[in-house]
């Protein structure tokens, strides 16, 4: 019997062999945008870890959205065409069925950073800074730059980036395009009370408040009707008086209605003040809560890096697909070690086959 973790699912029109998903993580190592030697490494080796979905990393839609600069964009040629040959190169050893998708973004008051090994945090005066945006003038912290309020014509001006950017993302191979509205950067800033303090029709309201989104969601639906488009929600900001899983509810409502088909639920990273809860699976209920109120299907991320534990999220129900971050950095072959535990089949690239007895004795002798 196929374990629940192993069932194939289609999400928007577009079909993934399996319930596991390669969360998107940014790997700083971007040239002015574009995809370098590192991501050829990375999305290659990533197309080969058994993962149905693989979201690459926030992938930004104009230069001044790059949180350091490290960070992937689509925001000219020269990313499109970079991107192309990476995932080309991705595709020509992924097992059939894998499908990959861009996560676009746009990092608003948390640009103009240090790349996490240089010690993260805002670049200084003699590091090539740039001006930073948000919905409204306030600082993610102290010490950070108080970034300009967007003026209503240039927030219209950045929906359009992300519908020329998904554009690109097409042009370029991806079958499926991720909406970044998690972890506190541009789209989460306009979502939560905390960020957004304007008062003309982008904030205020949740319906004002959640505009952005949803107005970004119709532009990339209409710039690119073949993709699947799903999304990321911080569906808990931690923090009193923040955004919570109620608001979180609604805005699955609206963007499920606008053609967005699953929604990622994480949590977190607009304000230094957050109590997060860390531990496994700290964000399973949040995909739950979303799944129930709104009937729209949910990937669950966070602490998920044991093929038993992703199994019973999926056959419990309480979401539709599982990503891994982390883990997979860890064990690239993270899909094949659950397959073999589980006495799935593995796919592997040829050049590789010998490896999968190893792997099944690995499984044994742990027990
Ligand atoms: C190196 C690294 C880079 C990340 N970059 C992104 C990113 O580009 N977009 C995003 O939504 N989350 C990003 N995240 C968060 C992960 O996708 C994931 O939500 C988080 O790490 C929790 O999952 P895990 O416990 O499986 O690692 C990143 C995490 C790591 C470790």
């Amino acid at each position: 019997m196929t374990t629940s973790l192993f069932q194939p699912i289609t999400l928007g029109g577009l079909s993934f062999p399996n319930r596991i998903a390669v969360a998107p993580m940014c790997q700083y190592s971007a040239e002015d945008g574009s995809a370098s030697d590192w991501h050829l490494h990375h999305w290659m080796n990533l197309a080969m870890s058994g993962a149905g979905m693989v979201t690459v990393e926030m992938t930004d839609v104009e230069r001044r959205g790059r949180i350091t600069h490290g960070c992937l964009g689509l925001y000219s040629d020269d990313n499109e065409a970079a991107a192309r040959r990476t995932l080309d190169a991705a595709r020509r050893v992924a097992p059939p069925g894998t499908k990959f998708g861009s996560q676009l973004a746009h990092a608003g008051r948390k640009a103009s950073n240090r790349r996490p090994w240089e010690g993260g945090g805002p670049l200084a005066a003699d590091q090539d800074p740039w001006p930073v945006v948000s919905a409204s003038a306030i600082a993610y912290d102290t010490g950070w730059q108080v970034p300009q309020a967007l003026e209503d014509g240039e927030v219209l001006q950045l929906i359009e980036r992300f519908a020329e950017a998904a554009r690109r993302a097409e042009r370029a191979g991806f079958d499926f395009i991720e909406l970044h509205a998690a972890h506190g950067y541009l789209i989460f800033q306009f979502l939560s009370p905390l960020s957004n303090q304007r008062t003309d029709r982008w904030g205020g309201s949740l319906e004002n408040r959640m505009r952005f989104v949803v107005e970004i969601t119709k532009a990339v639906r209409k710039a690119v009707p073949g993709l699947m488009l799903g999304a990321r929600l911080s569906v808990k900001e931690w923090v009193d008086g923040g955004f919570d899983v109620e608001d979180a509810i609604e805005v699955a409502k609206a963007l499920k209605a606008e053609g967005i088909a699953y929604l990622c639920c994480s949590s977190g990273g607009n304000s230094p003040l957050q109590q997060l809860p860390s531990g496994p699976g700290y964000q399973v209920h949040l995909a739950e809560a979303v799944r129930k109120g709104a009937d729209i299907p949910t990937r669950a991320v966070g602490l998920i890096d044991d093929p038993q534990q992703a199994e019973m999220i999926i056959a419990d129900g309480r979401a539709d697909m599982v990503a891994l971050a982390r883990a997979f950095l860890a064990d690239p072959r993270w899909g094949w070690r659950a397959a073999a535990t589980f006495g799935e089949e593995i796919h592997p690239a040829p050049q590789l086959a010998r490896s999968v007895t190893t792997m099944r004795h690995w499984i044994k002798a742990a027990g």
